[in-house]
């Protein structure tokens, strides 16, 4: 189902749409059609009933040219009429990462995502859940879970020498659908190990979403593509 799909069902059913949103460059993309008045969908999505969300910021303040928030902001919030009392950011202006998360982690209480959208780095991450992060090792990460679960973390991304707050692997198999934006030749190995590839979740975080099944859809552009078996 397509996102506008998506957004109507969730908005007939329970009045109130939960979105997760994503940085990156191709979910910026997606974002500007979607504010683009030229387009249809712009004039026909319930904007005023979105609540939204993220996966995952840098540990830098809102107006930072990294900050995933201020890039949605810029390509679809400041441009269509969702109440700014329904857009939940991760506050990652604060000092510690650490309080971020617990900070977000209070937001999200109650609240189970619609659409979850997410992206997958060219070394299979998603959100900020990079290969060998601790987040992989829990006995739970990629299982349904029992009990009082931890639904947001700071993580150390020492390749890009900078904290990151992330929704945790059992967070993320909890949205209703995760439509995953995928597009490039880099990609590729990725999508490959995401769908096709022999499991190995340390080595390719994205394969933690084959526990959701047909939750998840995928959108691939051909190169992203390019190393599956099936066309
Ligand atoms: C981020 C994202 C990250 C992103 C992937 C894919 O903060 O960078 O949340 O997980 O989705 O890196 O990004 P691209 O679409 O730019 O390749």
């Amino acid at each position: 189902m397509c996102w506008k799909a998506l957004i109507e069902q969730a908005h007939d059913e329970r009045g109130t749409v939960d979105v997760c949103l994503t940085g990156g460059s191709t979910p910026r993309t997606l974002y500007s059609l979607l504010a683009d008045e030229a387009r249809p969908w712009r004039r026909r999505l319930p904007w005023h009933a979105l609540e939204v969300f993220w996966g995952d910021e840098r540990h830098v303040p809102p107006d930072d040219p990294e900050s995933n928030y201020r890039m949605a902001f810029e390509a679809l919030i400041s441009k269509v009429p969702i109440p700014k009392t329904q857009v939940h950011r991760i506050r990652a202006e604060l000092d510690d990462a650490h309080d971020a998360a617990r900070d977000y982690e209070r937001e999200l209480d109650g609240v189970t995502f619609d659409v979850q959208l997410l992206g997958v780095g060219d070394d299979a991450h998603i959100a900020s859940i990079f290969p060998g992060s601790p987040l992989l090792d829990r006995a739970d990460a990629g299982r349904p879970s029992t009990g009082r679960r931890q639904d947001v973390a700071a993580v150390w991304a020492a390749h890009l020498n900078m904290w990151r707050i992330t929704l945790t692997p059992e967070r993320l198999l909890d949205a209703r659908t995760t439509m995953m934006l995928v597009a490039g030749g880099n990609k590729a190995a990725a999508v490959y190990a995401a769908l096709e590839g022999p499991e190995d979740p340390r080595r390719w975080p994205v394969q933690i979403l084959r526990a959701a099944g047909a939750r998840v859809e995928w959108f691939i552009d051909r190169p992203a593509a390019a190393d599956l078996r099936a066309p």
